[in-house]
């Protein structure tokens, strides 16, 4: 007999049918023993005789073959979809057995310990609300991917291992076996090979792209997460705003149909006016805060293009300059601004472009400097010195091919499916995330190595934490 889901057996009816899953409860009632068994299609009640069912116990895997029945009008439960049937049991094969879980797996877990649930991920995924974030995350990445390659863009994979930068956060650091005392950098995000990619011609890109950031976690911040990066030649910033905003109300209307979105087009709201009105970069303008239902999205533009350089800054310059970029380095400033890259560069503005929903900041681009000549502008306002300009002359040499003009925009895939399925944390949204001092708690890691393995790296450790 071939396997059917759980969520399939109301359609036969009268019929014998084989199912596979989890035992999730088991109720044992004078003479009969009831079983809820569970699937990723959900959840289908079981009725079987004490010597059909054993000693068989929740977690349990088994496959159990039975005859589906109509269950009497007072036994249906309309909470769950197969709710007015029940299987039979003929036989019940205990395929394998399992030990009591650390914690209930048929709650939505929040009021369980963090902690728990990272090291036990496999079992905590286990449960109803994990699952559905996991299939609505793919829903969006899946409506994404179509979206974009239907309005003529290319997916293109960026490396993983690549070139330690300054760019705004500390990189994680690959030692290079081959090339003793060098290193890789995992990318912070695929910012430059997406410039590098205009250059080349491709004019329209995107890639789902993993982005690793050696910093302290927070609610909306893990050391990998997720974007959709995009690049565009020929565009202005207004193209870049349009698509996204495309792309976002009709993403919500298929994928989140209760969702309300509090205006279309969103607002377009300038950096001055955001902080004058909002006292905030990310302002939220839902009508009602208490409504979870609502999706206010926005775009702030208009940033200056400099901030004044503080200790935060550290990875520009020699920590001495005055400005740091508001965005990154390779935002434009606006052409009729200029002028004030000599004179007063704190006045000078941007074209870079937030993308913010609820109050949240849930992407980031702008249009990008296409003039060598102004990018080496950039690099001396924030104090690089002539060892960081060379990290990226290879960058530098490229501009003097032929450069479209071009800009982007990388949305966070965490940040927004947290908002949308209104979960307090991007951990909620990620299959394996790491804890708030960055360790996978399943996997154990990060882990010491061998002498072996280090001595291939030409790596000495000075001092090991207790
Ligand atoms: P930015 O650094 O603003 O821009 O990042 C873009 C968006 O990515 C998400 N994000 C994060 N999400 C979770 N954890 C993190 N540590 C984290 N860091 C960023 C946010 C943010 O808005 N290359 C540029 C984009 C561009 O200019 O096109 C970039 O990475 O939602």
């Amino acid at each position: 007999m071939k396997r059917i889901y759980n969520s399939e057996t109301p359609k036969y009816l009268g019929k014998e049918v084989k199912i596979y899953g989890w035992v999730n409860t088991r109720r044992d009632h004078g003479g009969i023993v009831f079983l809820d068994l569970r699937d990723i299609s959900g959840l289908v009640q079981a009725v079987l005789k004490p010597e059909i069912a054993g000693d068989v116990r929740p977690e349990w895997v088994v496959c159990l073959e039975g005859f589906v029945k109509e269950r009497p009008e007072r036994m249906r439960n309309l909470k769950i979809a197969t709710g007015k049937i029940e299987i039979e049991a003929q036989n019940l094969e205990i395929l394998s057995k399992a030990k009591t879980l650390p914690f209930a797996v048929d709650t939505d877990g929040y009021e369980i310990s963090e902690e728990k649930r990272l090291r036990y991920r496999y079992l905590d995924l286990r449960r109803e609300r994990m699952k559905r974030n996991l299939q609505a995350r793919q829903k969006v990445i899946h409506f994404t991917r179509e979206f974009l390659i239907k309005n003529g863009f290319i997916e293109v994979e960026t490396p993983i291992l690549t070139k330690s930068t300054p760019e705004g956060a500390r990189d994680f650091l690959v030692p290079a076996r081959l090339q003793a005392g060098k290193f890789y950098a995992l990318p912070q995000s695929p910012q430059q090979y997406k410039q590098l990619l205009m250059i080349a011609g491709l004019e329209k890109y995107f890639q789902i792209a993993r982005c690793l950031r050696d910093e302290d976690p927070r609610a909306d911040r893990q050391a990998e997460h997720t974007q959709l990066d995009i690049e565009m030649s020929f565009v202005e910033q207004e193209d870049i705003l349009d698509l996204v905003e495309r792309l976002y109300t009709s993403l919500v209307k298929t994928i989140f149909p209760e969702k309300k979105i509090t205006k279309i087009p969103f607002p377009r709201i300038t950096y001055k006016t955001a902080m004058e009105k909002y006292k905030s970069e990310k302002p939220d303008l839902r009508r009602d805060r208490k409504n979870s239902d609502e999706l206010a999205f926005a775009f702030i533009v208009d940033f200056p293009l400099f901030t004044p350089q503080t200790k935060e800054d550290f990875f520009y310059g020699s920590g001495t300059a005055k400005f740091a970029p508001s965005h990154h380095m390779f935002t434009a400033p606006k052409k009729e601004d200029i002028p004030l890259l000599n004179s007063d560069p704190l006045k000078v503005k941007s074209y870079q472009h937030d993308f913010v929903l609820n109050g949240r900041e849930i992407g980031g681009g702008s249009i990008r400097i296409h003039d060598s000549k102004i990018q080496n502008k950039i690099f001396d306002l924030i104090g690089f010195t002539e060892k960081q300009k060379k990290q990226f002359t290879h960058f530098l040499k490229a501009f003097e091919y032929g450069v479209p003009p071009h800009g982007g925009i990388a949305p966070g895939i965490d940040r927004f499916l947290a908002v949308v399925l209104n979960e307090p944390n991007i951990r909620e949204v990620m299959a394996f995330p790491k804890t708030g001092d960055n360790c996978d708690l399943m996997m154990d890691s990060p882990s010491e190595v061998t002498e072996e393995q280090l001595k291939e790296l030409h790596l000495k450790i000075s001092k090991k934490k207790k």
